[in-house]
């Protein structure tokens, strides 16, 4: 399923009225720093093998003591700041992730506690590294439709506490994060443009987490065999994150009538800079305007674009008015990419 506002595909320049818009972002990574040489110490690979393979120099890990939810409500306070809002004008909060603090109640339940929010609806989707552009898209038409008038959109990961540390060959590619929006009406020239997003279960075997769910509950047989860890063909899963990115990127920008030209920032989903530079390449955006944090944080999941958009607006890579495009892939598999004027 996909939709664009019918007045975009018309003309998307500077002044068009439409969707709703990000008001205010935030973004809390933990403070503790693992790099490539400490993973050196601990796993057979090599700092060299990490960087020229995926981009990563180092990633945020968070200690013990610190869940999801404690990473996300930090998040979301900043961005509240960040768009003057204060919690109680929020009307629902979206939260994504693949590493919920509980089974049940949804991580967005913990947060609605730590932030203050009204007893307003609250739920985590599950879309992996597309959770954030999936709440955006969500977000955007509960507030077109007048469901709501601000929402809160949340990605959030702590990747670490499913990773196998013995793996090498998914260990070094994940980090923690949290990042959020206040979601709120468009005002003049700014909001949601276009977006698309899909899904093909079929393909879900090839990224997953095999137990801890119906299909296979935890025993200690399952605990044994690591089975409650990130289990990726990563060679497979980089094909179909490329074909699927750069087909979502060239889909949003026909159905806006944009051109590359027009594109200020490209901010894909921190996965791995090949896939990114493939995606960008494809679109015909020079890679001085593809905005990237994987070497500071590799890839944190429903986290990366929310926090790779706090990071380019607070450098100043983002100003109001600028055309920013962002596309995500994830477990599912899942994607999506939405342009938006900031
Ligand atoms: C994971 C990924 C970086 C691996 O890169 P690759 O070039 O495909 O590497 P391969 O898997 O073919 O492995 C090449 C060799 O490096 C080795 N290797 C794997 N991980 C290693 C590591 N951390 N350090 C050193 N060597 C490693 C492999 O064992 C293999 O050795 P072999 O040739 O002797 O068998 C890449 O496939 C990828 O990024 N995939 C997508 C992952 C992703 O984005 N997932 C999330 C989706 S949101």
């Amino acid at each position: 399923m996909d939709s664009t506002t019918p007045q975009v595909a018309v003309k998307a320049r500077r002044g068009t009225i439409v969707g709703a818009r990000i008001e205010g972002i935030g973004a809390a990574v933990p403070d503790n720093v693992v790099t490539n040489h400490d993973l050196e110490q601990r796993i057979d690979t090599s700092d060299e093998w990490i960087r020229t393979r995926t981009g990563i120099v180092e990633r945020r890990i968070a200690p013990p003591e610190i869940a999801c939810s404690d990473l996300a409500a930090k998040a979301a306070e900043r961005a509240l700041e960040n768009a003057g809002v204060a919690p109680d004008e929020i009307d629902a909060l979206i939260l994504g992730t693949a590493t919920p603090d509980t089974p049940f109640p949804s991580t967005a339940c913990w947060v609605q506690a730590k932030v203050g929010l009204r007893k307003v609806p609250v739920f985590d989707i599950s879309a992996a590294c597309s959770g954030f552009l999936y709440g955006y898209i969500l977000a955007d038409s509960l507030v077109r439709t007048g469901t709501a008038r601000k929402v809160l959109v949340i990605g959030a990961e702590v990747l670490s506490k499913i990773l196998n540390w013995e793996d090498r060959t998914t260990c070094v590619l994940f980090g923690d994060g949290a990042g959020a929006a206040v979601i709120g009406p468009r005002d003049e020239g700014s909001g949601l443009l276009a977006h698309t997003w899909g899904a093909d279960g079929n393909l879900a075997p090839l990224l997953w987490q095999p137990a801890g769910g119906s299909r296979t509950p935890a025993t200690v047989e399952t605990v044994e065999q690591r089975l409650h860890t990130i289990h990726m063909k990563g060679n497979e899963v980089y094909k179909h994150a490329v074909k699927a990115m750069q087909g979502a990127v060239l889909e949003v920008m026909e159905k806006a009538g944009v051109t590359e030209e027009d594109i200020d920032l490209f901010v894909p989903h921190q996965a791995n800079i090949r896939i990114m530079q493939a995606t960008a390449e494809r679109a015909g955006i020079p890679l001085e305007k593809v905005y990237r944090t994987i070497q500071k944080y590799g890839n944190s999941s429903a986290a990366s674009i929310p926090v790779a958009l706090a990071d380019a607006a607070a450098e100043g890579r983002i100003r109001k008015g600028d055309l920013v495009l962002t596309a995500a892939f994830g477990a599912g598999f899942t994607w999506a990419a939405a342009l938006f004027r900031w």
